[in-house]
């Protein structure tokens, strides 16, 4: 079954239970084509008009005959039903073991930023046997990261966050594709995942020094934006205090209550006037256009390093600011 030549590769935690599930439909689908093929054929020979006046009696469908074409069918999907919505939750949960990869698609390549700061373009190095949780976005249009041999498929979808993960279970270099149709280059938005024993990780991680790591990016963003300036990590700021921002709940100027997850921050630092925290005047300036989606992804990792005060209780904030022009400060910043 699994030499099937046109089949890809199983080198994830999902192959196989896809798979069988997938082999299953096929095999169903066959079963039952042939059985309907095979008596239809029967039917119309033994069945036949035997002369031009016969006429067929009365026919009185056996009871039995009638549940058993219900109960058989429902019985198939219901299977179908609870096999796939189980592989569908498996592939939906990370585990919380899970490492953090960041992925920005664009016309037309993959962009990787790892936690501890490397970056890849059209290619991903991971570790063999350790669960990987794909941060997703786009920076233009509708994207999707598809690995066949993973059976993984998601789309990278502008202005929003979607997730995905994989343990891969061999090592080597498997395919990655884009599997949305993104304008003319969209067959050349190919990339390589490379499948490494932890070791040759681990070299590979530190080979790629490149200093900084990811929330250390955003933290050098955060002073060259002077997002600081505003957002301090004492009362005195202009702007909500981000220490212990990240996953509370922040209450809103219009009595709305928000979480302060990924897509939120995201929003406050584009649009900072769609959900100004309670308490603070809107005079945060916009910074879209300024800062790249890679920058952002570096700015939500550092926000989520910053920890309440100790004893403190976590304060009601979110992303609003200041002062002086962003404009200046990021013109740097844009090419990251
Ligand atoms: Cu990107 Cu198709």
């Amino acid at each position: 079954m699994l030499s099937f030549p046109f089949f890809p590769e199983q080198a994830s935690t999902f192959a196989a239970k896809v798979d069988y599930l997938y082999f299953f439909l096929v095999a169903l689908t066959a079963f039952f084509t042939l059985l309907i093929l095979g008596l239809v054929a029967v039917f119309a020979i033994q069945y036949r008009r035997r002369s031009p006046d016969e006429r067929p009696g009365h026919v009185i469908e056996p009871k039995a005959l009638e549940i058993a074409w219900i109960a058989v069918p429902l019985a198939i999907v219901v299977v179908i039903f609870f096999w796939s919505a189980h592989i569908y939750v498996f592939m939906n949960r990370p585990p919380a073991n899970a490492v953090d990869v960041y992925v920005v698609g664009k016309r037309w390549m993959w962009k990787v930023q790892h936690l501890t700061g490397q970056r890849e373009i059209n290619e991903l190095h991971v570790p063999v046997g350790v669960p990987i949780r794909l941060n997703l976005t786009s920076e233009d249009v509708i994207h999707s990261f598809y690995v066949p041999a993973f059976r993984v498929k998601k789309d990278a979808v502008p202005g929003r966050y979607s997730v995905a993960w994989f343990e891969a279970t061999r090592p080597g270099a498997y395919h990655l594709f884009c599997a949305e149709y993104c304008g003319t280059k969209h067959s050349g938005m190919i990339g390589t995942i490379t499948v490494m024993e932890p070791a040759a990780f681990q070299a590979w991680l530190a080979g790629g020094a490149s200093g900084l790591s990811l929330a250390a990016g955003g933290q050098k963003l955060f002073n060259e934006l002077a997002c600081v300036t505003c957002h301090r990590p004492d009362s005195q700021g202009r702007g909500p205090i981000l220490d212990g921002l990240f996953g509370k709940g922040v209450r809103l100027a219009n009595g709305e209550t928000a979480t302060a997850n990924e897509e939120y921050i995201r929003e406050s630092i584009l649009t900072p006037a769609a959900r100004i925290v309670a308490g603070y005047q809107p005079v945060m300036p916009t910074y879209q256009g300024l800062v790249s989606e890679e920058a952002l992804l570096q700015l939500i990792a550092y926000i989520k390093t910053l920890k309440a005060p100790a004893g403190g209780e976590a304060p009601p904030a979110a992303v609003t600011e200041g002062p002086t022009s962003p404009k200046d400060k990021a013109r740097d910043v844009r090419t990251q």
